[in-house]
């Protein structure tokens, strides 16, 4: 069976894809914006607590239950009792959603990738109007907007076909490597900017005005889920292709402590260059497109080589999540065939999948960012295709997801056993097992007190 199905060749080679999973526009354009905007120090540690409490606890538990089972989500959780399946159709569901907004982002990065390009061999136009006005008109283009999305999913498409070694391995293995030099380089330029010290007080200076741990904590909590990919399945699919040598529990600090350092480090590239540069922090697109290329613009000559390796490296960590999402529903049909007795063509169906998340794509593109007012009709209090989307998936689906798996070991008679059973395997040692007994059982507890209070900011309460 984990022949059929492909696995991992190194724990390397997980690490990084899973990292990859990680490591996505959630951490460039969420956290270092959240993290300014609710008091800075503060929101960190609640944050960091978060990943404790909750993050390490859930994303160990997925890649036990993934790799134990060999199975994608809704097979993997079938095997604790029929009930447990719409758990895994979550997971589904949320990466068809997610997609489907995700992959229209990942089209303009596309874009400024292409325009910065241009601009470098003296063709391109992007530095000939403001930030604002390039990305109104950018978001506006359908025509344009369908171009890149497809070619967004043709890329993701194409790794995801190679398989779990040939595409997602080996493509992670130097992405995230050259993600990292990349985020490496836009700091130095920008730490030493004149000024920029700014930027690193609205990120990292107790902000008690700007405080309210109510907010910082549904904040925190909704960022740690999606940043981590938690809730969905993401882990449990990749943990189906980890080999049995490999340390569950070691790894389930690795990843959130190399996402965390990674958001923080993506805060470090933009904030002490947009403050050197007097321009005002948000967050959203509204920070991708518009105001980070206006400090593209104000650095001069080489203004187009950093508004280039920024938007590349913005690429690569869009990319390798959006693979992780195909995953888990190729995957899942894949398994669904399987379980039907044929033999499951990957390229096949992975073909499909990325259809069908590019025909979920397709009201956000029209949507224009709520312009079009196709989504006036969501009962959610911002109006448009993008915060629905996030809403059901983020708002709703990851963190139910993210009770329930917990739950499924912290307050299931034998969970515990489960675990211990699945990560002590070849010899492996459960890190910090005291720890994590205890947690376990508090875990779903924070879990429903995020999901409740998440709702309620989409709501506006
Ligand atoms: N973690 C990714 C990010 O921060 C998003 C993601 C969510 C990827 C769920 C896979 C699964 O951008």
């Amino acid at each position: 069976m984990e022949k059929e199905r492909g696995h991992f060749g190194s724990n390397f080679g997980f690490l990084m894809a899973a990292i990859g999973s990680a490591v996505g526009l959630g951490n460039l354009w969420g956290f270092p914006y959240k993290m300014g905007a609710n008091g800075g120090f503060a929101f960190l540690i609640i944050y960091l607590a978060l990943v404790l409490l909750c993050g390490v606890i859930i994303m160990t538990i997925e890649m036990a239950i993934g790799r134990k089972t060999g199975k994608s989500p809704v097979y993997a959780l079938a095997t604790f009792g029929k009930r447990w399946r719409p758990v895994g159709w979550f997971g589904v569901g949320a990466s068809f959603i997610i997609m489907g907004f995700y992959t229209v982002i990942c089209g303009w990065v596309l874009r400024y990738v292409v325009d910065y390009f241009m601009t470098l061999i003296g063709q391109g136009t992007i530095t000939s109007v403001d930030g604002v006005t390039y990305f109104t008109s950018a978001f506006g283009d359908i025509t344009l907007n369908l171009i890149y999305t497809l070619l967004a999913f043709v890329i993701t498409c194409v790794i995801v076909m190679g398989g779990i070694q040939k595409g997602i391995e080996k493509f992670s293995k130097v992405a995230m490597p050259a993600l990292f030099v990349m985020l490496i380089v836009v700091i130095i330029k920008g730490l030493t900017m004149e000024g920029s010290a700014e930027g690193l007080e609205f990120m990292f200076t107790f902000k008690s005005e700007d405080f309210n741990f109510f907010n910082a904590l549904r904040t925190a909590g909704g960022q740690m889920m999606f940043s981590l990919s938690l809730g969905m399945g993401a882990l449990i699919t990749y943990g189906s292709y980890m080999t049995k040598d490999s340390n569950i529990s070691k790894n389930g600090w690795i990843i959130p402590i190399a996402d965390t350092i990674m958001a923080l480090l993506s805060g470090l590239a933009i904030f002490p260059a947009l403050f050197a540069l007097d321009m005002d922090p948000s967050g959203g697109p509204g920070l991708l497109f518009m105001t980070l290329h206006n400090v593209f613009d104000s650095m001069g000559a080489v203004g187009p080589i950093f508004g280039f390796v920024f938007y590349v490296l913005t690429l690569i960590a869009a990319l390798s999540s959006m693979i992780s999402l195909v995953e888990v529903s190729t995957s899942h049909f894949y398994d669904y065939q399987a379980s039907k007795g044929k033999t499951p063509s990957r390229k096949k169906i992975t073909f499909w999948v990325c259809l069908g998340m590019f025909i979920i794509s397709l009201p956000i593109i029209f949507d224009k960012l709520g312009e079009s007012g196709i989504f006036s009709w969501v009962p959610i209090k911002d109006k448009d295709g993008l915060d629905f989307y996030d809403f059901i998936a983020s708002g709703v689906l990851m963190p139910l997801g993210g009770v329930f798996l917990s739950a499924l070991i912290g307050w299931r008679k034998g969970g515990m056993a489960y675990l211990d059973d699945e990560i002590r395997v070849h010899d492996n040692k459960f890190v910090a097992r005291g720890f994590f007994n205890v947690v376990v059982k508090i875990t779903p507890a924070i879990m429903i007190v995020v999901l409740f209070s998440l709702l309620l900011s989409y709501f506006g309460l």
